[in-house]
């Protein structure tokens, strides 16, 4: 696996293959990969003959009260983790090359309504940020494909709304989330925790299926969302919102829909945990 850092050398190596008449995908992370991130590969490979993975910090992104500094940064190891999982180039800019100019000049890429909910309420700017990368990066790469997980349900629907409002070509592959055997959905951030606030972190997952099980049972919305935020608060987490939205949109529900999202975001020491569950609702 080559590891690239410059666009000239990405679009040539791309093109090379294009010429072949290969088919490529693409994997944007962030890093500190972990066994979620590798599913992203798997999943790419099956797709694609060509994977392209990216690891980009992305400060546009970040509020600035957040943790840009303090994200993990494991190039060594993610790269050694993601050449064993046959990845064909690993492109790695430094912020000069995705931001040329100073951050008040930068073109931006933005998703109104989508962005400006949950967690772009709590986050503000965070979803231009999500967008304008991920367009760059889609530009760089000019992928056929590419995949995001499902565990970030609301940046799914950001990136698959701003791909078809700007009628890129790339189609959008949303892999399931993975969890540790206590449910646990697996994050980079899952690494700020402390032991113990580690054996508590669970409880989303758990808030969640339970919420899920409580409209399936005819229980209202708010019920369901007041009940697992009192389950989060009384785990030790601090709830920024539980949610139950419309799978497709993330509008509110109204009572003929059926494919629904219930979404929470809560805050656990340094860490701010979030996770989703989509179930069907009958009619
Ligand atoms: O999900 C992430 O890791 C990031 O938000 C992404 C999509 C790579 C954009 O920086």
């Amino acid at each position: 696996m080559e590891l690239v850092d410059d666009l000239t050398t990405l679009r040539r190596r791309v093109r090379a293959w294009r010429q072949n008449g290969e088919h490529i995908a693409l994997v944007p992370t962030m890093g500190n990969l972990h066994r979620g991130h590798l599913r992203l590969v798997q999943e790419a490979r099956a797709y694609a003959q060509r994977t392209v993975a990216t690891i980009f910090v992305n400060p546009m992104q970040f509020g600035p009260q957040e943790d840009f500094g303090a994200y993990p940064r494991t190039l060594a190891q993610d790269r050694h983790l993601l050449e064993e999982e046959g990845t064909d180039l690993l492109f790695a800019p430094t912020v000069t090359t995705v931001y040329p100019r100073p951050p008040e000049e930068q073109t931006r890429v933005e998703v109104p309504g989508l962005s400006d909910i949950l967690c772009g309420a709590s986050r503000p700017g965070h979803f231009v940020g999500v967008a304008t990368v991920v367009c760059k990066l889609f530009n760089m790469v000019q992928p056929d494909l590419a995949v995001f997980g499902e565990k970030d349900f609301q940046q799914l629907l950001v990136i698959r709304r701003m791909t078809e409002d700007l009628c890129l070509p790339i189609n959008i592959v949303g892999v399931p989330t993975v969890r540790e055997a206590d449910g646990l959905a697996l994050s980079s951030r899952n690494g700020y925790l402390s032991p113990e606030e580690r054996a508590r972190a669970p409880a989303v997952h758990r808030a969640l299926l339970a919420a899920a099980e409580g409209l399936k049972a005819g229980q209202g919305t708010d019920e369901v969302e007041q009940r697992a935020a009192a389950e989060l608060e009384a785990a030790g987490l601090a709830p920024d919102y539980v949610s139950v939205r419309r799978a497709l949109d993330l509008a509110l529900p109204g009572p003929a829909d059926t494919d629904l999202v219930i979404l929470a975001a809560a805050r656990l020491g340094k860490a701010r945990l979030i996770d989703n569950l989509r179930f069907s609702r009958a009619r």
